[in-house]
């Protein structure tokens, strides 16, 4: 199974956004999607309540903190056996045992950032964060940022380009603030599935390439067993995911590009 994290302490930074989109693509090339949404407000659950019947399934596990009893907390946070992309809805403010939690889950991070002042700092905040105490350093988990909500006339790109060139992170690309992404999301959508967001599928492509083309690394940390969290079951999955994803139209898209 192929586990992405998508996480920012800081709120707004557009990781549930990020969330139903990449569900959205990798269920529309037919891959088994499960959404495991940590956050109490739930609002990936609340995007697959909208979705459209006739659109490709994608399962929903709450992985909220339970409020009361926890049995129904386990089994709603149940992943279908079978499962081959997992998509990690992350909260706000997250930190602690729960950080580490979805780390240790995860084989790829993706971090979210607005470019503005107070945005920017959080975030500078919160990467020291994951890689210490979240345990990011310590296992062979891939993290990248991406920027969010992205305005041409931005006051802020120079200082966001500064902090993205200070990390020894990969930035993978910078997501447009558009009304394409508020359109999905009222219809239960991600752009990959929308005719008119053209634009929004193409930033979104070097987030998809990033993650196909580490296949090759995740593997050799696979053998050697450092990756957390993955049997042997698992790692065949995953890489049957990664085959499947070799040979979609869009793999060979992005070749070209
Ligand atoms: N690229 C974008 N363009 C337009 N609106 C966006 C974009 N990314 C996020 N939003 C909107 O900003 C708000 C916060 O985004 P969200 O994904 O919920 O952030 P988070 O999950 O990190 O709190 C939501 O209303 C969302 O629809
Ligand atoms: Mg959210």
């Amino acid at each position: 199974m192929l586990t992405i994290l998508i996480i920012n302490s800081k709120g707004g930074a557009g990781k549930t956004t990020l969330c139903t989109n990449l569900a959205s693509y990798y269920a529309s090339k037919k891959f088994r999607t499960t959404i495991m949404d940590y956050d109490p407000q739930g609002s990936c659950l609340q995007w697959l309540r909208t979705r459209p019947d006739h659109m490709k399934n994608i399962h929903g596990a709450n992985a909220a903190p339970p409020k009361g009893a926890s049995t129904l907390h386990n089994l709603q946070k149940w992943v279908p056996v079978g499962t081959e992309v997992l998509i990690i809805d992350a909260p706000s403010g997250v930190k602690g045992l729960l950080l580490q939690e979805m780390v240790r889950r995860s084989n790829f991070i993706v971090v979210p950032v607005v470019p503005s002042p107070i945005d920017i700092h959080a975030t500078d905040e919160f990467i020291k964060e994951l890689f210490t105490i979240g345990g990011a350093s310590s296992t062979r988990v891939k993290v990248a940022v991406v920027a969010n909500r992205v305005r041409r006339s931005s006051p802020v790109r120079e200082s966001l380009e500064r902090f993205f060139s200070t990390l020894k992170l990969p930035f993978l690309t910078s997501i447009s603030d558009s009304d394409n992404y508020l359109r999905a999301v009222e219809k239960g959508l991600g752009v990959f599935e929308m005719e008119e967001a053209d634009s929004e599928r193409e930033e979104l492509l070097p987030i998809l390439k990033w993650l196909d083309g580490n296949a090759y690394n995740r593997r050799a940390a696979d053998r050697e067993g450092n990756v957390v969290n993955m049997d042997d079951s698992r790692r065949a999955a995953a890489n049957q995911v990664m085959g499947k994803l070799r040979h979609t139209p869009m793999r060979r898209k992005m070749d070209r590009a």
